[in-house]
């Protein structure tokens, strides 16, 4: 069989010395026409293969090189070398496919981020780039898990829907229609969409939510993990136009069950990620600390990458409501010496990205769960408090990423629902079946939204979100 191989992991995790192995994967550097560090993706560490001298000739010699693919047997014996346990003393080595190293893109040297956002089809290869993409395979199963081994249901939400879940009209048109100006129109001049695919205007999701909630009013607890889609210009770090939403919905939840479950579960995958992927971690660590040593003093970061993930699976989020945020901020000493872009003079304004980074980093330096919004700046669907101006809101706000959950506990009750609707101009003759819900046996429920990029961003150190999803849609990006 020719995938009788031992995967470079499994390899080097095992001490054993003196049994024959084979292994396959792609050169990462080739030195002294000897060594050979060879990565099967497995893990992050390499393979050192030697190639004995004078046992292969100098034809197969030459295609042994960067990025190119081969299979090697031989006997795994304890290595000289520093950095390794054992290493294999190949027999045979066949070349699998050449890669040319004039041309490969990838060398054996350090390459920029930003070279390598331009060659994400090649960039899986690096040592950075393998491990993100491990720890963001690691946090997608420990989502999977810890919704699992509580009971909850894993509810597929459409991808395409007539609904903009969150009311704020960044979606993406999805249609057949013709784009040269022949497109069937009502009388009035606009489009006709009764003529097109799905006989009205439909769009890429948003946001599973609404139909979470119908699921929920049926299996009690649901959860959504699957891609959205936001058409907002935003061309920041923090942004990305295709991404990874994880939306649990709980029937019988009120607003502090909500927030335990969101803590309860930012942590338990966070551990799982440290637990399984400790090798990824520390390299990224490594690579974190280098990055910061190229900082001004006052700008470095205390903790460690580990430390951070430790401190916060071992700390209690802070927990406090918008008005008192408002407080801090505008007392804040940045506030009066106008050190923020937007500065805080009224309860009432939507927070930006400095306010949440001022209270996480400078303030409370731990992640903060903010509530009780205001319901002007959040959205239709979110519980009115009995104040009357205020949302049953909350936004878990993490250090060096700002906002990573938001969410609520919903309004349940139905002649409350359709005010807001009317009141912020949700069509509710288009949400009828939402408003099901809510006329045959409503009952409180809570629910919230992880951005998944955000939390892999979080625990790979990274600073840049468009890498930490393979292939990133960005304005003006659709690459690959
Ligand atoms: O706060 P948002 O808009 O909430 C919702 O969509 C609710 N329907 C969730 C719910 O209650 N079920 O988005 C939730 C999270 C944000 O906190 C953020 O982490 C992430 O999704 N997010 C984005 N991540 C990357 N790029 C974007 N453009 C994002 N927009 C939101
Ligand atoms: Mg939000």
């Amino acid at each position: 069989m020719f995938n009788k191989r031992i995967k470079i992991k499994a390899l080097l995790e095992n001490d054993a010395t003196e049994y024959e192995a084979t292994v396959m994967g792609w050169v990462r550097s080739f030195r002294n026409n000897q060594f050979i560090a060879l990565n099967d993706g497995s893990a992050n560490n390499n393979l050192q293969v030697v190639a004995t001298l004078g046992h292969f000739d100098d034809a197969l010699l030459k295609r042994i090189t960067t990025g190119a693919c081969i299979k090697a047997t031989g006997n795994v014996i304890a290595s000289l070398g520093k950095g390794q346990k054992v290493e294999l003393q190949a027999a045979s080595i066949e070349i699998l496919g050449d890669s040319d190293a004039e041309k490969f893109p990838l060398q054996p040297k350090k390459h920029s981020l930003e070279f390598l956002r331009e060659i994400a089809h090649l960039r899986f290869r690096t040592n950075t780039f393998g491990a993100i993409f491990r720890v963001r395979n690691s946090l997608a199963f420990a989502v999977h898990k810890f919704f699992n081994e509580r009971g909850f249901v894993y509810m597929h939400t459409p991808i395409i829907t007539g609904s903009d879940a969150e009311g704020a009209g960044e979606m993406f048109q999805v249609t057949t229609l013709p784009l040269d100006g022949t497109a069937p129109k009502n009388e009035d001049g606009s489009i006709n969409f009764k003529e097109d695919f799905f006989g009205r205007s439909t769009n890429l999701t948003v946001s599973g939510q609404l139909e979470g909630e119908l699921a929920a009013m049926a299996f009690s607890d649901i959860y959504t993990f699957g891609p959205t889609f936001r058409a907002e210009n935003s061309n920041t770090t923090r942004h990305l136009a295709e991404f990874w939403m994880i939306e649990p919905e709980v029937a019988f939840n009120d607003l502090e069950d909500n927030m335990n479950l969101a803590e309860d579960f930012i942590k338990f995958i966070i551990a799982y990620a440290m637990e399984h992927n400790k090798e990824d971690l520390e390299f990224l660590a490594q690579r974190l600390s280098e990055e910061e040593k190229q900082k001004p003093q006052q700008e470095r970061t205390e903790m460690g990458l580990v430390e951070k993930l430790e401190f916060v699976v071992n700390n209690n989020f802070e927990r406090l409501t918008y008005t008192e945020a408002i407080e801090i901020l505008r007392e804040s000493s940045h506030n009066k010496k106008k050190k923020f872009t937007y500065l805080i003079d009224k309860w009432g304004v939507d927070l930006q990205s400095e306010h949440e980074r001022y209270l996480v980093e400078k303030h409370f330096k731990k992640p903060v769960i903010l509530t009780d919004y205001p319901k002007d700046i959040k959205s239709f669907y979110m519980r009115l408090n009995e104040d009357g101006k205020t949302v049953a809101a909350m936004d878990i706000l993490a250090p060096g990423i700002g906002e990573i959950v938001g969410g609520s506990q919903r309004e349940e009750r139905y002649d409350k629902l359709v005010e807001r609707m009317k009141e912020m101009h949700i069509p509710a003759e288009e949400m009828d079946w939402f408003l099901d819900t809510r006329r045959f046996g409503s009952c409180p429920h809570a629910g919230f939204g992880l951005g998944f990029e955000r939390l892999v961003l979080f625990v790979t150190g990274m600073t840049n979100i468009r890498d930490v999803i393979p292939f990133p849609r960005f304005p003006k990006s659709a690459a690959f």
